[in-house]
């Protein structure tokens, strides 16, 4: 199959229309998702030497992560459906992006998140976005058994990464990423968390493998908090932990989906540390430029984990998907850089401060 784009980008839905469900034209819901910047690493040659690394900065959809290209996909079908309103647990970022996609469809949207734990910037945008905020005492994995009761027996639609029209629109970070390159990279890095995002790249690689756009198939890596790693472990985590709020999951809905994708495409389900999240957060900001939250670094960190072990080699091209932006975290930010100096508003003081 022959792909040609032209003109200006029109949203996920009609960008991809082949490849997704069926949908009518008045039901679409985009704030025009997708189409982000594959960033060529540039200054990580240290690490990685010749392998070649590009970051998938999924940070700068419309409400700062990759949740958008499932939402717009599980908002329209809702829409479509007659559905007047909308629900999801979250760790925060599905949280602001079906506020955000249920406003622009003129839906409410209740969304359950874990009292505390949960980034600023991702709780802000929910509340902004008029959405119904419930904060639960309880974990993500408790706020999603939450959600699946109340679908059972009531006319709101759930907008968890269940809903499978969520992972048609995010298998299309994969077609991005077989069209920006003209094929599929040697290793594709993920954070892994209730694992639905792993889930729908491999399912897109494997669609365009079938429709001859791409002509291999990457190794799918999914990486997840240590303290927040069921599937590494192979059972339910009971209290998970883990700076990467996002990803702090006990007992992930897209399991099966996960482990599919690592056995089908000869690649790893491990975990990193938070230390070792932490280093591939402010190593991306500090020497690429590229802001991610921490949860979003799990990727590179599990690359670079990999390049030291010896599994990585000159050569390869290795794609990492950053999957929120770093301004959703303002407190995770401060923490992990250097203080601002506070000085007099004196040229001299500051020059000297500034060592010249
Ligand atoms: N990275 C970020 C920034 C996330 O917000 C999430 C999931 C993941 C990675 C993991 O993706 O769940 O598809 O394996 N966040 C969900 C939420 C759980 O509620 O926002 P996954």
């Amino acid at each position: 199959m022959q792909l040609t784009r032209k003109g200006l980008w029109a949203g996920l839905i009609r960008e991809f229309r082949d490849f997704l469900p069926e949908i009518k034209d008045e039901a679409i819901t985009t704030l025009l998702e997708g189409n982000t910047p594959l960033i060529e690493s540039v200054n990580l040659k240290d690490i990685f030497g010749d392998i070649r690394l590009l970051l998938k900065y999924e940070g700068l959809n419309p409400t700062g992560s990759f949740k958008d290209r499932g939402m717009t996909m599980a908002v329209s079908k809702a829409r479509e459906e007659g559905a007047k309103a909308v629900i999801c647990a979250s760790t925060g970022n599905t949280s602001a992006s079906a506020a955000a996609y249920a406003a622009r469809a003129g839906m409410k949207a209740y969304v359950l998140v874990p009292d505390g734990g949960i980034a600023l910037g991702k709780l802000s945008q929910a509340m902004m976005h008029g959405a119904m905020v419930l904060q639960i005492k309880g974990n993500f994995d408790d706020a999603l058994n939450i959600v699946k009761a109340i679908t059972k027996d009531y006319p709101v639609k759930m907008v968890n990464s269940i809903n499978p029209y969520r992972i048609e629109g995010q298998k299309t970070g994969a077609f991005e990423v077989s069209e920006h390159l003209g094929y599929a990279p040697t290793y594709h890095f993920l954070p892994v968390g209730n694992a639905g995002n792993i889930t729908a790249y491999w399912k897109g690689y494997k669609e365009y493998y079938k429709e001859g756009i791409i002509s291999n198939l990457p190794k799918m890596m999914g990486f997840q908090a240590e303290g927040a790693a069921p599937i590494v472990l192979g059972h339910p985590v009971e209290d998970p932990h883990t700076l990467a709020t996002a990803i702090k999951i006990g007992n992930p809905a897209s399991w099966e989906g996960a482990l599919k994708a690592k056995e089908e495409s000869g690649g790893t389900i491990g975990m990193v540390t938070d230390d070792e999240i932490i280093e591939a957060y402010r190593l991306l900001a500090a020497r690429e430029g590229v802001f991610c939250e921490p949860a979003s670094a799990a990727s590179l960190a599990g690359a670079i984990k990999l390049k030291k072990d010896g599994v990585l080699i000159d050569g390869d091209t290795v794609v990492c998907t950053l999957t929120g932006h770093g301004l959703k975290d303002p407190d995770n930010a401060m923490n992990a850089s250097p203080k601002p100096v506070k000085v007099a508003a004196d040229v001299k003081k500051i020059l000297k401060i500034m060592g010249f």
